[in-house]
């Protein structure tokens, strides 16, 4: 990590405290990828496998996932054939993500890193940010710094809770009780601050829903179909790609 703990802003430290205390509470061994695993980590997937398929991201490409907890997701890549390399700011998050790794027997790469500063020297063919650029209270730094790392044409994919979040009870509480900064991220602000870091041709994706049993659910799943396709994703992720040009 380019930047000390001791010189990081009380959002980080707390995100890195927050990692550390839990490390024992994780049941991180617990298949297949540790609690909690419902059904909406499925759907996520199905998502990011979708959009890389559709960027034609091709099997044995590098991909940097940033900001992977305790790395499912750069797991879940390194399976599916790509070389996949996971960064996160804490410490605790990374051991309990090599542990992962090592049981499972899956080839992935995993650096405590700080994506407000990322320097990792190299470029990859793909950067996926899933669930943590609203995280930060920089975007357009992160954005500078994922731009740095992107090969050529390379494609990034963010999927991150839309500007709903920022209101949402859950939110409001976490930033409360655990001290971290829990924005949403507006499709505008994603593409202004892309663009500032020469990435564009933007595509969108949207993600499925959730299964549903009665009349009553499947409205609720419709409703949520159509807010994401609108502008507010209630409760779904917003997707957008992004190349450098
Ligand atoms: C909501 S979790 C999502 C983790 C993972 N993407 C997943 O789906 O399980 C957000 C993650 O972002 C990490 N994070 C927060 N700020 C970060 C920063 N500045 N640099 C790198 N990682 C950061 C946190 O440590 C946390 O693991």
């Amino acid at each position: 990590m380019s930047t000390p703990p001791s010189a990081l802003e009380p959002n980080k430290l707390a995100e890195i405290a927050t990692a550390e205390a839990s490390r024992h509470e994780i049941k991180g061994l617990r298949k297949p990828f540790g609690e909690p695993w419902g059904h909406e980590y499925w759907g996520k997937w199905q998502t990011i496998t979708f959009a890389l398929n559709a960027l034609g991201i091709p099997e044995g490409a590098t991909i940097l996932d940033v900001g992977v907890g305790v790395g499912w997701t750069t797991l879940f890549l390194a399976e599916s054939g790509y070389r996949a390399t996971g960064v996160d700011i804490a410490p605790a998050t990374i051991e309990i993500a090599v542990a992962r790794a090592e049981r499972m027997g899956v080839q992935a790469e995993f650096v405590v890193a700080d994506m407000d500063t990322l320097e990792l020297k190299r470029r990859f063919d793909a950067i996926l940010v899933f669930d943590a650029l609203h995280h930060t209270t920089r975007q357009a730094t992160v954005l500078n710094r994922i731009a740095n790392h992107l090969a050529p044409s390379g494609w990034v994919l963010f999927g991150e809770p839309s500007w709903l979040h920022s209101m949402s009870p859950a939110a409001r509480r976490t930033t409360k009780n655990l001290g971290w900064v829990e924005r949403g991220v507006t499709i505008r602000s994603l593409k202004s601050d892309c663009a500032a870091s020469d990435l564009g041709n933007f595509r969108r994706f949207y993600e499925g829903t959730s299964p549903y049993y009665s009349p009553r659910s499947f409205a609720w799943q419709l409703a949520r179909l159509i807010g994401a396709r609108v502008t507010c994703a209630p409760q779904m992720s917003v997707w957008l790609a992004a190349q450098a040009l």
